[in-house]
């Protein structure tokens, strides 16, 4: 037992310049952590709110009502708790906001907490904070898992709501699967994308970034992006498909209108099913290994038949589809859709209940991928779930900015300082 003794929290600003929270948690012996909080930009419906405050400062996006949230009743209904009961802290602020999907308190509010209390409960133990969480998957569900260094998934050409430009499908990502370790991953991954960067310059294009750290140049259409990343991997003296795959977010509810999917960079309108052909199609002529968010998430219909086309031969990966959430998790296996889910801690607001949807997960095969979100800060604690509950894939964005780096960079010390720890195989069972 190790009593909180203090719990604050204050707003700061997230990678896009919005601003979020960041808490501290303070423990008895004195040891403390701090938490920031991601946000995203091309949300699914059935998130956890993100609460705002819709005043005139910063827009209406400044976060002062969730951050009081905090200093005043979570901060009292925590102080003299267990640190290492995170159940019990979880469902506390759960109870306390009332809500399913935390609309009072606020899932921002709940998550600095959540995340904050692991780290503070890892400090206390004096261990990694991904040995911390493995633990805790342990003592909950019984299973010990295998932890792993993750394949990263890096998103080289960002387009959708990421970016200004005319690419409809969101995120272009490169995976090192034939890579012997992280820090060799890492490395293939930034000769590409700094052979990606040369080739767009010399064509004229833009080497701007978009909010994932990926180039955002206006391109023709979603294949030229993919044939720029296929010369990309020549150029840096890889091998496409045997030691780099390529997985894709297309972020489909974003381009989902009335029934259509609206391709503008290809001037193409489609059907569930034609657009389901139109992926199967990129799929035939290249590399690829994951797609996530290929249809709409309420397209239940385009998604069974996706899963029939495609769910055998690649990662069909629930986003928006699944928000982090148990319950719709739970449906999306009830209907056979999809075989992989994205995790992102800030969709349902609590470590436990994330827990909760990987355990899912892991009991009906379908592999988890852990996530940030396009806002993000340095706050690293992703890279420590992604290892401590050996989910082998992390999405983390390209190898550039440091809030997508602050990531990258905990990993490389994770390998450095735990040799035991292996990177990840990819497989697509
Ligand atoms: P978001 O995008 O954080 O803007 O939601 C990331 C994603 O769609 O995976
Ligand atoms: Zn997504």
């Amino acid at each position: 037992m190790a009593e909180i003794s203090k719990i604050d929290a204050i707003q700061i600003l997230d990678s896009r310049g919005m601003p979020t929270i960041s808490a501290r948690v303070t423990l008895g012996s004195s040891a403390l952590a701090y938490s920031m909080v991601p946000s995203g930009a091309s949300t699914g419906s059935r998130e956890a709110i993100e609460l705002r405050d819709k005043q005139r400062a910063f827009n209406g996006k400044s976060v002062l009502k969730a951050v009081d949230n905090i200093n005043s009743i979570i901060s009292k209904a925590l102080i003299g708790r267990d640190i290492f009961n995170q159940h019990e802290i979880d469902s506390i602020m759960q109870k306390l906001d009332g809500t399913s999907n935390k609309a009072n308190l606020g899932a921002n509010a709940i998550l600095a907490i959540s995340l904050c209390t692991i780290k503070a409960a890892a400090i206390e133990q004096k261990v990694e904070l991904f040995q911390y969480l493995n633990s805790l998957y342990k003592l909950r569900f019984g299973d010990a898992l295998k932890m792993s260094l993750p394949i990263p998934m890096m998103n080289i050409i960002n387009g959708g709501e990421h970016a200004n430009n005319n690419i409809d499908i969101q995120e272009f990502m490169i995976m090192p699967i034939g890579a012997a370790s992280f820090s060799e991953g890492v490395m293939w991954c930034s000769e590409i994308y700094q052979a990606l960067k040369l080739q767009l310059s010399q064509l004229g294009l833009s080497t701007a970034v978009g909010d994932e750290g990926g180039f955002a140049p206006n391109l023709r259409s979603n294949k030229e992006a993919l044939e720029l990343i296929e010369k990309s991997v020549a150029v840096a003296g890889y091998k496409f498909g045997e030691e780099i795959a390529l997985s894709l977010d297309c972020a489909a509810s974003e381009f989902f209108k009335d029934g259509k999917y609206l391709l503008k960079g290809d001037n193409l309108s489609l059907t569930s099913h034609e657009f389901a052909d139109y992926l199967n199609d990129l799929y035939q002529g290249y590399p690829i290994v994951s797609i996530e968010d290929g249809m709409d998430e309420n397209d239940r219909e385009g998604w069974k038949f996706l899963t029939h086309l495609m769910g055998s031969k690649c990662n069909l990966v629930g986003d928006d589809l699944f928000v982090t959430n148990v319950k719709e998790l739970q449906k999306g296996i009830d209907d056979n859709i999809a075989n992989s889910i994205l995790v992102k801690i800030n969709q349902i607001g609590t470590i436990s209940e994330t827990l909760d949807t990987i355990a899912l997960a892991n009991q009906n095969k379908f592999s988890a991928i852990m996530s940030h979100r396009s806002g993000e800060t340095e706050d690293s604690s992703i890279a420590d779930l992604a290892v401590g509950l050996g989910v082998g894939q992390i999405k983390t964005g390209a190898p550039c900015r440091s809030d997508r780096n602050s990531k990258y960079n905990r990993l490389l010390w994770i390998e450095h300082d735990f040799p035991e720890i292996k990177y990840a195989k990819f497989n697509l069972d």
